[in-house]
């Protein structure tokens, strides 16, 4: 039996609501008060200029996506969802005093931040979590600019759906404020239709595919109204946080200058009229409001397909196949006559191309039998650790046979693609930490790798990483 067969009725057995006439996008309640373009930092508890201390509590907290029914299986991070800002600048002290209020077991991890393997959560996650009731101290140094994202690294396909993740803005030293700097997570949340809470846990079928919501949140509601005046530069630090939907954005009327993304800004901006994003990648994006005085526009998301041609079959997403809206930037009647965007200076070696020395050729493959996700033909923890050596330039391929996108995800080190398929991808690109491996392609990588350890890499889909879709790597001094 091919693989498309076999999961198509998979999908007919283990779901029979599937041709339900009622499925489809769940409606927000009534719209929101417009809110100001911007954002409030989580409070510095510490005065001393280089240091910012912050306590993070986790907790059961019943919040609302936007329904009007707040979600009784929800979590967050200090009762509010997505978890409060952390702001710092590069070479500050980080302190962050984390308690667990929730009853699972958890562990943070600053996603794409190069601190050290005890500070990562990877360590706790294996051997002593932050158990329900316990607190732990996190401190690092700031040594990347950005924007990043923290969140629990503990049976993340729940603890992040339920809410707990929350942005991270570290700025650079030569960065000039715009108008307007906004941070905005992305998140899907799949609701069960008649009672409007959080549905029942992945079916097989979601372990193998992904659980994609039926309600498109943008910082934790599906009705934000931001207001905007005509003129004002704004700069959207973009984060996906969904389980496993990738999304595919677009703003009414706008274009987007794509300035930085995992890793902090580019060396060359360039536009865009849409902007795809897999789960654990980040964008920055400078609009500049162009749009009609009292006019509104829409951040929209359309349709982007997990699997390659044909597999649409196999794959209903809950959001219907047409355009969403994800979040309304409102005009007021009057105009400003706006900053203007000043790209800074990125420390971004210019690599174009593979170097020789080739560190790993990681094969990503589904075992359709089985029902797994697997990484070199196997799942965690029997993936092989991968050795490598610090402070050489290596080239690293993630090589992807299954017949879906995969979002391959590094911990502790930065990296340029350089060649997606046998394409080479254009000098001046940004760090990342997060990369979209599509069907049956092979991507290459390079870094230096500069900060030793043990480091753990994974799918960004929750259940595929769940479900042993992850490995660990040594970086030797
Ligand atoms: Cu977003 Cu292993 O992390
Ligand atoms: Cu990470
Ligand atoms: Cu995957």
């Amino acid at each position: 039996m091919s693989a498309l067969l076999l999961l198509f009725s998979v999908a007919c057995v283990g779901d029979p609501d599937n041709n339900k006439d009622s499925e489809g996008p769940i409606d927000s309640a009534e719209p929101k008060p417009t809110e100001a373009c911007g954002y409030t930092p989580m409070a510095d508890l510490d005065p001393a200029e280089n240091v910012v201390e912050v306590e993070v509590v986790a907790s059961q907290f019943a919040w609302d996506p936007g329904t009007g029914v707040p979600l009784e299986a929800g979590m967050a991070f200090n009762e509010v969802v997505p978890g409060p800002l952390l702001e710092a600048k590069l070479g500050d002290t980080v302190i962050v005093h984390y308690a667990n209020n929730t009853d699972m077991d958890t562990s943070l991890h600053w996603h794409g931040l190069r601190v050290t393997p005890e500070m990562d959560g990877i360590q706790q996650m294996m051997g002593d979590p932050v158990e329900p009731g316990e607190s732990f101290t996190y401190e690092f140094t700031v040594i990347d600019s950005g924007f990043y994202w923290f969140h629990t690294h503990m049976d993340t396909a729940t603890t992040i759906e339920a809410g707990l993740y929350a942005p991270i803005l570290l700025h650079a030293p030569d960065e000039r404020a715009p108008d307007c700097d906004m941070p905005v997570v992305l998140d899907d949340v799949l609701l069960d239709e008649g009672s409007l809470q959080i549905a029942p846990p992945d079916t097989d079928m979601m372990q193998l595919m992904g659980r994609l919501g039926n309600v498109l949140m943008a910082n934790g509601r599906s009705d934000r109204r931001v207001s905007w005046r005509r003129g004002q530069t704004t700069l959207l630090r973009l984060v996906n946080a969904s389980n496993a939907r990738y999304w595919d954005l677009f703003l009414e009327g706008h274009s987007l200058q794509i300035v930085g993304t995992d890793g902090g800004f580019l060396e060359e901006p360039y536009t865009v009229d849409h902007l795809v994003m897999a789960p654990g990648e980040r964008y920055m994006v400078v609009v500049k409001a162009e749009g009609d005085p009292g006019g509104e526009y829409r951040l929209m998301n359309r349709r982007f397909q997990l699997h390659e041609e044909g597999g649409d079959m196999i794959e209903p997403d809950p959001m219907g196949d047409g355009e969403n809206p994800v979040m309304t930037f409102v005009y007021d009647r009057t105009e400003v006559n706006g900053t203007a965007w000043v790209q800074p200076t990125p420390d971004v070696p210019a690599w174009g191309a593979a170097v020789e020395n080739l560190g790993h050729h990681w094969v990503l493959d589904e075992d359709m039998m089985g029902g797994t996700v697997t990484i070199d033909g196997q799942a965690w923890p029997d993936v092989p650790m991968v050795d490598v050596a610090m402070g050489v330039d290596t080239t690293f391929e993630v090589e992807n046979k299954s017949e879906m996108h995969h979002p391959f995800h590094i911990h502790g080190n930065r990296f340029q693609v350089v060649d997606v398929g046998g394409a080479q991808v254009p000098e001046g690109q940004g760090w990342k930490d997060t990369f979209d491996i599509p069907p049956r392609t092979t991507v290459k990588l390079v870094s230096n790798l500069d900060n030793p350890g043990e480091w753990m890499y994974h799918c960004h889909i929750l259940e595929h990483a769940d479900d042993g879709m992850a490995g660990m790597m040594t970086v030797m001094e």
